[in-house]
């Protein structure tokens, strides 16, 4: 149901995400009209002592707008303080939402109440078992209640299927949003429509054509500030086991019966489960210097702050393509893409093969774009051949376009009660049993991160694993995204 009352509760609230981009995501959704004041309320939870301007204060200078927007969208936020393992808190917090309720005059629509934690996952459980036995949309009332809960989903298989199996004795799997909010990018987004409606690609999309695929990630700053929950994690946990994973089944999966999100779901599941076991001699992890001066982080820590991870997919497909999955923090740049290498054109007589191959890119951030490279003639009276590009570049086809952010989709699509953008229980699993033993391996030393420095490629060794995986890098080639003059 789609219309009637939305609560919309922010557990949390006073911490980073909730301020950077839970508050953000509502407010942008509010004002291009798809919150609207006359039935929409938004409640922040957290245990800090705050008053309703109290919140208000804190994530005002976070919004972007006109006054007029932002202190409208403000007056909708009320405040609630109260831990998170006690009944009295979230007792006070269904009045607070049950009072907005009937003060509503909502006859004919039906009463949503969706619940967004943004809070650590070590409180997961017994926040849930409280909006459980407290919160939940009354019985009596149509419509329903809906949980949107954030990764870290565990920490290996053992951990992520406990928390599985506690959140699902509390909810239906259709009541649970798992986020990834790469799966809200708007080039993630388009790898279904540029995979499966477009007859060039589909003939090329296998081993016969494909040489490698590589999907990167890299962040030009460190872990500054979050050293502490870093160093638990990893960049593996934090980066690849999840969103370089959910690109990864994008790009590799077979084409779903339809657009039914179980459909697609179904062959997410289908490519994980057909990836082999990762073998330690094609994996390469790192650790900036300068990343154990942070005081939250162990001195002897071997915690990789960069990793490339080589994924092999074991079926017709995609038998003997090696997927390499990086990435990285304080590297030379900031960026997320993915790179398609084509093999060589065979009987070249062009003796081209030094400038490089063709190599679709697909840039998810920043400056999203496709660009094709490619060799043509160089342009005048030799005959002589050059690398270039087909290039689409969104903000200068879409000049009008403001692309949404990946949370704002997600939290709409949550309203409107659309999974397909979310990770599954089984989905989950699938990729934690991908990651697992490495990861095990990693944390009990049998790997060591070797150092880098910070405002690098990252370590010398991965480099040297792309070339022995058959990658080819064109030396010269620069692709600079285009600007409006
Ligand atoms: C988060 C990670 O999930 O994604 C962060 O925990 C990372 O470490 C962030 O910085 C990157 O997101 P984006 O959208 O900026 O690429």
């Amino acid at each position: 149901s789609e219309s009637g009352c939305l609560s919309i509760v922010v557990l949390g609230a006073s911490g980073d995400l909730a301020k950077k981009k839970t508050f953000p995501a509502l407010f942008h959704l509010f004002q291009q009209g798809f919150l609207q004041s006359e039935e929409v309320h938004i409640f922040g939870y957290a245990r800090s002592n705050l008053s309703d301007d109290g919140l208000r204060e804190r994530i005002r200078g976070y919004l972007k707008g006109s006054d007029e927007h932002l202190s409208q969208f403000l007056q909708l936020i009320k405040y609630v303080s109260g831990s998170y393992d006690s009944g009295e808190g979230f007792e006070l917090l269904n009045k607070a939402i049950s009072e907005y309720e009937t003060s509503k005059n909502n006859e004919s629509g039906s009463y949503r109440r969706l619940f967004y934690l943004a809070l650590p996952p070590s409180v997961y459980p017994s926040v849930c078992k409280m909006i459980r036995s407290y919160c939940m949309n009354p019985s009596s009332h149509a419509g329903w209640t809906r949980v949107i809960v954030e990764k870290p989903f565990g920490k290996d298989l053992d951990s992520a299927e406990e928390l599985s199996a506690e959140l699902g004795k509390l909810f239906e799997e259709e009541q649970l949003y798992r986020i990834d909010h790469y799966l809200g990018k708007e080039l993630v987004q388009n790898l279904l429509v540029l995979r499966f409606a477009n007859r060039l690609f589909l003939p090329l999309w296998n081993r016969d054509n494909i040489a490698n695929v590589q999907i990167v990630f890299k962040e030009d700053f460190g872990t500054e500030g979050r050293g502490g929950y870093f160093d638990q994690y990893g960049i593996i946990r934090d980066i690849i086991q999840n969103h370089l994973l959910q690109v990864f089944c994008l790009v590799a999966m077979e084409k779903p019966v339809s657009l039914k999100p179980e459909h697609i779901r179904d062959e997410k599941v289908k490519v994980l489960q057909s990836v082999e076991p990762i073998k330690h001699e094609e994996v390469v992890i790192g650790q900036y210097d300068g990343y154990k001066d942070d005081p939250t982080v162990p001195d002897d820590s071997n915690t990789p702050t960069y990793a490339s991870v080589v994924l092999r997919v074991h079926n017709e497909r995609w038998e003997g393509v090696p997927f390499i999955l990086k990435a990285g923090k304080a590297l030379n740049s900031r960026k997320a893409e993915i790179r398609v290498q084509f093999k060589d054109a065979p009987g070249d007589i062009f003796r081209c093969k030094k400038q490089g191959r063709n190599e679709f890119v697909i840039r998810l951030q920043p400056s999203e774009a496709m660009y094709m490279k490619l060799t043509v003639k160089k342009p005048g009276l030799e005959m002589a051949t050059e690398q270039s590009e087909l290039d689409l570049s969104y903000g200068m086809r879409y000049q009008d376009v403001k692309i949404p952010e990946a949370y704002e989709r997600l939290i709409l699509d949550t309203i409107r009660g659309d999974q397909q953008h979310f990770v599954r229980r089984d989905e989950l699993r699938a990729a934690w049993e991908i990651f697992t033993p490495l990861l095990h391996d990693i944390d009990a030393g049998k790997l060591k991160s070797v150092p880098y420095q910070p405002g690098t490629r990252g370590p010398q060794e991965a480099d040297d694993m792309s070339r022995r995986m058959g990658y080819v890098q064109t030396h010269g080639y620069i692709w600079v995204p285009p600007t409006l003059a």
